[in-house]
């Protein structure tokens, strides 16, 4: 029923990660979008600064991916995928691998980035299990890292608030890398930071305090993209390929946000040059149009699960809707309309003005430390005394009632617009944002 105000009735849905209560007494309701553009409920243009929430790389309501899925929807709502399957699941996989860096060719479909980690993290136990090495449980995240939040991905993630509640039940084999975060050596870096490739080390101490034959996988985001934009400081992806490497450790990448052209290549993998074991994705795999998330896997990682029992199922694992023909189709469109339109290298190209528009910031008020990759920008803001967040949540609300879609974490502003961003609207929104920050100074 709606209510007095022409909204409907707030009180039903509990929403995920949001204040409940602040965000009803003054609602934000988007109606409709469009390529570069959301339309609020009240008839105003907002431009998407954060591409939904990192994950509508292509733009909105692309034409291509909603006929695909229109189509699919009509022909065959569902099959199953278990013991059964349908053709678009194996051409979406193909195409999925096709991205992928050399060597990272098996894909297990999920439908979120929580599940796809879950399943890498299950896939790297699967897989020292099958070898003889059952004794290998022990999973390393890193501080502040984000892995959604199913029981895994918050065991190996480092964000304190998203752990706490649930510290009892957290899983028991679990330590965290340093985080790379350090304004006093790397405020207003451009691009990979020059200092803390030797956090990396952090991970010899780790394994010998443990034993290297405890241990399954390290997960690291190659960017960390939730906590608020920490980039990998220059060599420190080489560093944990390295010790990783060397101890028969799997190395996990979480491409969640990084997948699909955010930093101007398919993978983060590829752009930086490091290739790790599995890589797991979702966002923009599929524009965001139908959940959907994937795992890559390097193929003898998968082989020695697939062919390492005598016969019946090798994987006590997967979910009624992966691979799911909505998915697979608009998995299929997206990627197509990524390649026809030559998207990654677009963002490629934008970044040197889009980092330039970025640190144009760098002399408002409060502004204590710009950072950023490909089309991915952190602003960081002095907390308030005694208020942190604070600031960077009113400039968020001001930034919106300004038409501007930007996310923050803490006291962090970050940007990911679509990468089919125009770069007049990179001026736009980053002057947006450094208006918004004179204002509440
Ligand atoms: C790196 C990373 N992993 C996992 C997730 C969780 O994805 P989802 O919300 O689709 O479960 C996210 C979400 O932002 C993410 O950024």
């Amino acid at each position: 029923m709606n209510a007095p105000n022409g909204l409907p009735d707030l009180s039903h849905l509990w929403m995920p990660f949001t204040a409940n209560r602040q965000f009803k007494s003054q609602p934000r309701l988007l109606a409709s979008a469009k390529g570069m553009y959301y339309t609020s409920v009240d008839g105003r243009q907002i431009l998407d600064g954060t591409s939904g929430l990192w994950c509508v790389n292509a733009g909105h309501c692309r034409d291509e991916i909603v006929q695909a899925i229109t189509r699919q929807a009509a022909e065959m709502d569902y099959a199953p995928g278990f013991q059964l399957g349908h053709p678009l699941a194996f051409e979406a996989a193909s195409a999925v691998a096709g991205l992928m860096p050399q060597g990272l060719d098996r894909i297990f479909f999920t439908n979120s980035g929580s599940e796809s980690v879950d399943t890498a993290l299950k896939i790297a136990l699967a897989y020292h299990r099958a070898r003889g090495e059952g004794q290998r449980t022990r999973l390393i995240g890193r501080e502040r890292g984000y892995h959604g939040v199913g029981f895994g991905g918050i065991s190996v993630g480092g964000i304190s608030p998203n752990r706490k509640t649930f510290s009892g039940a957290l899983l028991p084999a679990v330590d965290h890398l340093p985080h790379t975060h350090n304004l006093e050596k790397n405020a207003f870096s451009k691009g990979q930071p020059a200092w803390g490739e030797q956090l990396a080390d952090e991970l010899e101490r780790i394994v010998a305090l443990h034993d290297p034959s405890t241990i399954a996988a390290v997960i690291v985001e190659p960017m960390a993209g939730s906590t608020g934009v920490l980039i990998p400081p220059k060599g420190y992806l080489e560093r944990l390929r390295a010790i990783t490497a060397k101890y028969g450790i799997l190395l996990i990448f979480d491409e969640v946000i990084t997948g699909y052209g955010r930093l101007g290549a398919a993978t983060a993998s590829e752009f930086l040059g490091v290739t790790p074991d599995l890589i797991s994705m979702a966002k923009g795999i599929s524009n965001a149009a139908v959940p959907a998330g994937a795992v890559a896997v390097k193929r003898d990682v998968h082989d020695a699960i697939v062919n390492g029992v005598q016969g019946g199922i090798e994987f006590f694992h997967g979910y009624t809707y992966s691979a799911h023909p909505l998915a697979a189709a608009a998995i299929l469109a997206t990627l197509d309309l990524y390649k026809r339109e030559n998207l990654f290298t677009r963002a490629r190209e934008l970044a040197p003005a889009f980092e330039a528009a970025a640190h144009s910031l760098k002399a408002v008020p409060n502004v204590i430390d710009i950072r950023n990759i490909g089309l991915v920008a952190g602003i960081e803001l002095a907390p308030r005394e005694g208020a942190p967040g604070a600031r960077a949540a009113e400039a968020f609300q001001k930034c919106f009632d300004n038409g501007l879609m930007v996310r923050y974490t803490g006291d962090t502003i970050a940007v990911s617009p679509p990468l089919i961003i125009e770069e007049a609207q990179i001026t736009e929104l980053f002057q947006k944002i450094g208006n918004v920050l004179k204002e509440i100074a």
